[in-house]
């Protein structure tokens, strides 16, 4: 079985892509996941910087160069295929997608979203989970549906919120895990241990009955 080749969608800063880059780039040896393409729809993304000096291809799809959404991602949709991927792999992608776009690529496009969803959706998820004063929080990686950060939910990472915790030091510890996570589970998906029945993702391997976090500890 040949590489599962992938197509990577980022805005700005890239550092999930790194993760991927040095979980599966051109450097490795037999990897189970060949990035095709990196795409951003913002010229002056730093991951596309990260991408060049791993020597993957990239593109550029500005937003701003299209009338509507449907055209932007009709344009997206064509480099990604011209590229021959067969998953698209969100990493920072900040840009909603049409329905179009989301309904092509069912069950063939995965999200990281920093936070252990279904709790808090959409933005500002660090900020909203030190209010809501939970005790842990995290990242998910899921299948993308069109409603924002839904989707069969493919693997998920908690980290504790400690009392001193700001947004910035709950962010980090966050991203931490994700940049953990996010090769974890497309490997799980490359390897074909990963399928969706109705809105849930059945993951083989996917069970550690001892992975388990208690924020405070036991005594
Ligand atoms: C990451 O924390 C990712 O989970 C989040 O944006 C950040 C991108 O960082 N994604 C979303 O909020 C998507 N709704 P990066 O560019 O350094 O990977």
């Amino acid at each position: 079985m040949g590489a599962l080749k992938v197509a990577v969608l980022i805005s700005g800063r890239g550092s999930n892509l790194q993760a991927l880059i040095d979980a599966f780039g051109p450097q490795v040896a037999d990897s189970p996941v060949q990035i095709v393409l990196v795409l951003s729809n913002r010229p002056a993304a730093q991951g596309l910087e990260r991408a060049a000096k791993a020597g993957l291809k990239t593109e550029i799809v500005d937003h701003k160069a299209f009338a509507s959404r449907e055209d932007f991602d009709v344009a997206m949709d064509r480099e990604i295929r011209a590229a021959g991927a067969e998953l698209v792999v969100l990493a920072g992608f900040m840009r909603l997608l049409s329905e179009g776009f989301v309904n092509a690529w069912r069950d063939r496009m995965i999200n990281i979203h920093p936070a252990l969803l279904p709790a808090f959706p959409g933005l500002d998820t660090h900020r909203r989970a030190l209010d809501a004063g939970v005790k842990l929080h995290g990242c998910t990686v899921h299948f993308v549906r069109h409603e924002t950060d839904t989707g069969p939910v493919i693997a998920q990472a908690a980290v504790p919120v400690l009392p001193g915790d700001d947004e910035a030091a709950l962010a980090a510890r966050v991203l931490w895990a994700e940049h953990r996570l996010y090769p974890l589970a497309l490997r799980l998906i490359a390897e074909g241990k990963v399928r969706v029945e109705g809105e849930r993702a059945i993951v083989d391997d996917g069970a550690a009955a001892d992975a388990v976090l208690i924020n405070p500890p036991l005594p």
